[in-house]
């Protein structure tokens, strides 16, 4: 049963009057301040301006947005995801598209791009492996302007909305299929190589809310529990291969692997392995040099 039967409209199409049903309906499901910040980010979206300045104007909704509007309720009633939902997602100061086919971009992802930059230097080429909706790629680029970035991805569905991102924020970056665990070749050298590669061992799967297992594509979240190094064995080789020498690896890991991985790159034979912690001080990074 949708949470807001056909005949249910709130009392006018005044802004303050549409977010307070729209945070009542939630409410019976969410947290008031969930409701709240949810019923707001729908607006913001939907009307495409902040939500402080819809409400100081008591912006008027068409027919046609109060309809999408409770079609959008319904849907984060029933457990899909807020940046589905408005197919917008924030990186930085980024707002990128995404649907389901890309993983939503997390938040500690942005803190590879910034320990990336402070590896690099300031005309870098670098490359992102698993770009998805193409965030650190973009990131990097709009923060960088004299960096060449690179992006690839097995998905051609991930390689559209990457595309697709490229062009919403006319930013340079040259994108690709690309198997990283097949024997294709990458286009030159590097001064970086990045990836935030799948990590997540599929046994973990039941312990993970249904909103991520049910809606991001398995294919950008989980390894095999036989080899959860899979793409981190991949990954120092590539960089073994393509970086140029003192070019850095900077990967994003799974808190429990940190000494794997950083044992799989010192194998190879990388040099000045070191893990990284994130804000919330979860061992989140491993940064390794060429040389
Ligand atoms: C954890 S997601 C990261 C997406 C994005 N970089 C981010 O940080 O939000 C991993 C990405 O790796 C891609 N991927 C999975 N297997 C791959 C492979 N064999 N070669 C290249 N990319 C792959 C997935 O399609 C997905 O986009």
């Amino acid at each position: 049963m949708p949470l807001f039967e056909i005949h249910n409209w709130p009392s006018s199409n005044e802004l303050l009057k549409v977010a307070a049903w729209g945070k009542s309906g939630l409410q019976t499901k969410f947290d008031d301040r969930s409701a709240q910040q949810m019923t707001a980010l729908l607006l913001e979206a939907l009307l495409s301006k902040p939500y402080f300045k819809l409400k100081l104007e008591n912006t008027l909704l068409s027919e046609p947005e109060l309809i999408r509007f409770k079609h959008q309720l319904n849907r984060i009633y029933d457990g899909e995801a807020l940046q589905y939902v408005t197919s917008k997602a924030h990186f930085f100061d980024l707002e990128l598209f995404v649907a389901p086919g890309v993983l939503i971009p997390r938040p500690e992802t942005e803190e590879l791009v910034v320990l990336a930059e402070s590896l690099s230097p300031k005309n870098a080429r670098i490359i992102d492996l698993g770009t998805g909706s193409g965030c650190i790629a973009l990131a990097l680029k709009h923060r960088n302007h004299g960096m060449e970035v690179l992006a690839a991805d097995v998905s051609p569905e991930a390689l559209s909305i990457a595309q697709k991102n490229k062009k919403q924020l006319s930013l340079d970056l040259e994108l690709f299929q690309f198997d990283m665990l097949s024997e294709e070749k990458l286009p030159g050298k590097f001064n970086a190589i990045l990836s935030n590669p799948p990590y997540i061992p599929e046994h973990e799967k039941r312990d993970m809310p249904a909103h991520v297992t049910n809606q991001e594509p398995a294919l950008a979240l989980f390894v095999p529990n036989e080899d959860p190094l899979l793409f981190y064995k991949a990954l120092s080789r590539l960089a073994r291969q393509y970086l140029l020498p003192n070019g850095v690896l900077v990967v994003e890991i799974h808190e429990d692997f940190a000494q794997d991985v950083k044992g799989t790159f010192l194998d190879i034979g990388l040099s000045e392995v070191k893990i990284h912690k994130d804000l919330q001080g979860k061992d989140r990074m491993v940064s390794a040099v060429n040389g």
